[in-house]
């Protein structure tokens, strides 16, 4: 049975038994979903299904989904089943059937559609635990017994093999899982099923979610009793296509030998040619899901498995780029099942190239860095760090290299200068925000009917307050309907205000918390308070709603305008739309030129001025693909969806839950602010629309008209002035040369008094001439009428003297013309001016301290 098969059997299996087949959801969890970096497990994507907060497409559901398992990378190449990515069957009921129904269908499809003989196949169950205040799981042995399962091939087991978590908290339960049996030659007679050993494999696992685990580890039931299975097609393929490794399964095979084909070193090691063949389906697939590498949580875990991958591919002898063609085998095994591996193979290929080349430049050295340590016997915390922060190496992928040459690293010495580093660029890592758990809790603890939100045709409602309470000195209201929408897809809240009928109430919403699809408002009371049963007005503030809806409609045309002028790779990271402005994050590497952001602004303001429609319809998640629509990466959809699209859809279609302006034209105008880079090839737009654009653009006017008036010239004219005042103060700067206020007060200050007069006597280096002169006269400025200056300076092999005298100063006897004789003697040369102002020469710089005290003694001796 080929990899493709076993996915159809098990699928068409329960979908003949009335399960609703599902798409698989995407790696990356919904936003929703905070206890994950990545889908783990195929109950992920339906979560909230099993919590009660949002209504499943049909109780009953199955699908193939996409799993990534972090811890595992270590294990992939020496285990004989281990995968990062691999693709996962389940079954699941919401509040259907339980326990009796899951073991019966289990029984029947791995009899009638897998072909194991009964005998074959053990089951496991909970033993019970007392801590957990749950006994041995009799109900599941009873449902096994029912089929026909002998008693001792029932096997109790505790909790750490069968209790199953989702996370951390959040739902969980009992499990009971299915083991085959391959005969006592892979194994002793003694085996059980439970452990880890050759002889039984585990190929299911059915849980029953029936718990919500909370932050206290408490257990508390949940709204329904389900089922959720799980059973990895990968290991399923190597029972059934008889083989000892997961690496010699049909979807594997291709990739083992071109590993093989592109190796050209001698023997080439399995352990790298596993490690390649997992890691480049990996990246792949979470390339198409929308991650990108980078240093942070998930797009981390992508760039571990390319670096890890490329030094694998290096010890193989591949040289050159090698994983595009990884790339294309895994496209031609896994395309047909998942076809947004063919629609996002430019973007597939663009970051596996960027990571080949990135690191392919540093992983030489690095290597070579590392193999000299390794030499030594030693790698210590700052090597580990040097090797990661110059030239790119995981940590992870360095302990690795080190173990194999039986060095240990220092972990936690690197954790700390990691830590220290995170510190010095504080701000870096941001917190991720509360678990909307406790968000959750609260809406449906207020009332477990859900609010319907009217808000997209109406501003305005008048309804019913379903339920009140406080909490923490907040209130918080549940309404019947409400008009208020709920921040998600990156909009904001909306405000407004609530008015009881008899006029004796006022509120004004503060927040509107989301739960799903559900909704609460945390209010703050203006007047008045608010009663269960009471007729209210539910108002929304229209000018933030309009203001809001016209920067989402911009921010799908702004997403629209990048990918006609950039690419199609462009994709949304992440974005804010408020009604003071819009911020998108999106996928690129490199910085816009200026020529792409005005073309980007342009094409938006075209489609702003073309006035088109902008629908919103429902329409199914297939159907809305196949009409190009765009996804947000992480987001998870319904089977039924809102499509958001602009003009005949054509340059705009989008799944949206937001609220949208009805014409483009509404938009009046939008302005881009910034564009900057947010995160490793994550670049940020910010820009403005409506009166907000307006408002600036007028302060511009306002700036612009200040500084030509400023400047007695045009606003036009503005620039011109601006260059030609800076040409002037540079020039003035360098006619200064070394006259600068500073030199001068420094010179000033060395003067000493002399019968009343001040008298600096001092050298300066290197200014002559003129410079001389005016700085010498500067400085006799700076130290009154009484006051002498006295300045000499070698320059080019000579020396230079010049004397200024004040009034006062020459009033008592002193004239420059006469101390700058003396002074030039010293100095075997000549020279004179008049009484205020006098120059010299000399040929012999090396005395020019001698000349100054000869200056001074004249000074002096004139004053006497
Ligand atoms: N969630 C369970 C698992 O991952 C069964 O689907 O094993």
């Amino acid at each position: 049975m080929t990899s493709d098969e076993i996915r159809e059997t098990f699928l068409a299996f329960f979908e003949k038994h009335a399960h609703k087949r599902q798409r698989s959801g995407s790696l990356v969890p919904a936003a929703f979903d905070p206890s994950v970096l990545l889908t783990t497990a195929g109950m992920h994507p339906l979560k909230a299904y099993f919590m009660g907060l949002e209504a499943p497409p049909a109780p009953r559901l199955t699908s193939c989904q996409k799993c990534f398992r972090t811890p595992d990378i270590d294990n992939v190449g020496v285990t004989a089943r281990h995968l990062t990515f691999f693709e996962m069957l389940g079954n699941f009921s919401i509040g259907d059937y339980f326990k009796q129904g899951a073991v019966e269908f289990a029984w029947d499809l791995t009899l009638n559609g897998f072909g194991f003989k009964p005998e074959d196949v053990w089951a496991t169950v909970f033993e019970g635990d007392p801590a957990m205040g749950i006994g041995p799981d009799e109900e599941a042995i009873e449902a096994w017994l029912s089929v026909g399962v002998p008693r001792e091939r029932i096997v109790l087991c505790p909790a750490s093999e069968n209790f199953w978590w989702s996370g951390e908290t959040g739902p969980c339960g009992p499990c009971s899982e299915l083991y085959l049996d391959r005969g006592v030659e892979w194994g002793e007679p003694d085996d059980l099923p439970g452990g880890e050993n050759e002889r039984f494999l585990e190929f299911w696992n059915l849980v029953f979610m029936q718990f919500d685990q909370d932050e206290q580890k408490q257990l508390t039931p949940l709204p329904n009793q389900n089922i959720d299975t799980g059973m990895g097609l990968n290991r399923m393929a190597v029972i059934l296509q008889d083989v000892e490794t997961i690496f010699d399964t049909d979807q594997f095979l291709p990739l083992i030998a071109l590993g093989r084909e592109l190796a050209t070193v001698a023997e080439p090691e399995d352990r790298s040619l596993r490690i390649l063949a997992d890691h480049s389906r990996g990246m792949t697939f979470l390339i198409a899901d929308g991650v990108v590498p980078s240093n942070e949580d998930r797009g981390y875990v992508l760039r571990r498995l390319m670096r890890r991958a490329i030094q694998h591919g290096r010890r193989l002898g591949i040289t050159g780029s090698f994983l595009p063609r990884y790339v294309d085998v895994v496209l031609d095994t896994m395309g047909a099942a998942y076809p947004e591996l063919h629609a996002e193979k430019d973007r597939i290929l663009k970051w596996v190239l960027a990571e080949e080349e990135g690191f392919g430049r540093t992983l030489e050295q690095g290597m070579a860095l590392l193999t000299d340590h390794l030499s030594k016997g030693t790698l210590d915390a700052a090597a580990a760090f040097q090797l990661h922060d110059t030239f790119g190496f995981p940590v992870e992928m360095t302990i690795e290299v080190a173990e194999e040459a039986g060095v240990t690293v220092d972990e936690a010495g690197f954790k700390t200068l990691m830590d220290e580093q995170r510190l010095r660029s504080a701000g870096g890592v941001g917190g991720k925000g509360g678990r909307v758990g406790g968000t959750a809790d609260l809406v449906r603890g207020l009332s477990t009917e859900p609010t319907t939100f009217v808000g997209y045709e109406s501003l305005e409602q008048h309804t019913t307050v379903a339920a009140v309470t406080e909490r923490d000195g907040k209130t918080f209201v549940k309404l019947a309907e409400s008009p208020f929408y709920a921040q998600g897809g990156g909009q904001v809240s909306d405000a407004g205000t609530i008015a009881c009928d008899g006029g004796d109430c006022e509120a004004r919403v503060a927040d509107v918390l989301r739960a799903g699809d559900d909704q609460a408002l945390e209010v703050e009371l203006v007047t008045g308070t608010l009663k269960e049963g009471e007729r209210v007005t539910a108002t929304v503030d229209r000018t933030a709603r309009h203001a809001i809806a016209a920067n989402h409609t911009a921010t799908h045309l702004l997403h629209a305008a990048l990918r006609q002028t950039l690419g199609d790779h462009v994709s949304q990271a992440g974005s804010y739309v408020g009604p003071d402005k819009l911020r998108f994050d999106f996928n690129h590497t490199q910085r816009l030129t200026d020529a792409e952001r005005a073309q980007v602004e342009d094409q938006i303001n075209a489609w702003v001025l073309g006035n088109h429609p902008v629908r919103s319809m429902s329409t199914t998640l297939d159907e809305a693909r196949a009409l190009g629509a765009m996804a947000l990466f992480g987001e998870k959809y319904g089977d039924v969806v809102r499509m958001v699209e602009v003009g005949d859809g054509s340059f705009s279609r989008e799944l949206c839950g937001g609220t949208h302006v009805r014409s483009t034209a509404e938009i009046g105008l939008v302005k881009i602010l910034s564009e900057g880079s947010s995160a490793a090839n994550v670049r940020r737009i910010e820009a403005i629309t409506g009166p907000a654009a307006v408002t600036l653009l007028r302060e511009h006017d306002a700036a612009l008209s200040g500084a030509a008036t400023a400047l007695r010239t045009q606003p036009a004219g503005v620039v011109d002035a601006i260059t030609a005042l800076q040409a002037k103060a540079k020039a003035a700067a360098k006619a200064g040369g070394g006259t600068d206020a500073g030199t001068v007060d420094r010179l000033a200050a060395t003067a000493t008094d002399t019968d009343g007069i001040a008298v600096v006597a001092a050298s300066v280096d290197g200014v002559g001439g003129k410079d001389l002169a005016e700085l010498t006269d500067h400085v006799r400025g700076k130290l009154g009428d009484d006051g002498v200056a006295v300045l000499g300076s070698a320059v080019d092999g000579k020396v230079a003297l010049v004397v200024a005298a004040g009034p006062g100063a020459i009033a008592r006897g002193v004239k420059a013309g006469a101390v700058v004789k003396v002074a030039a003697q010293v100095v075997g040369g000549g020279g004179g001016g008049k009484d205020s102002m006098a120059q010299a020469g000399g040929r012999d710089p090396g005395k020019l301290a001698d000349a100054l005290d000869a200056a001074r003694a004249a000074i002096q001796a004139a004053l006497a």
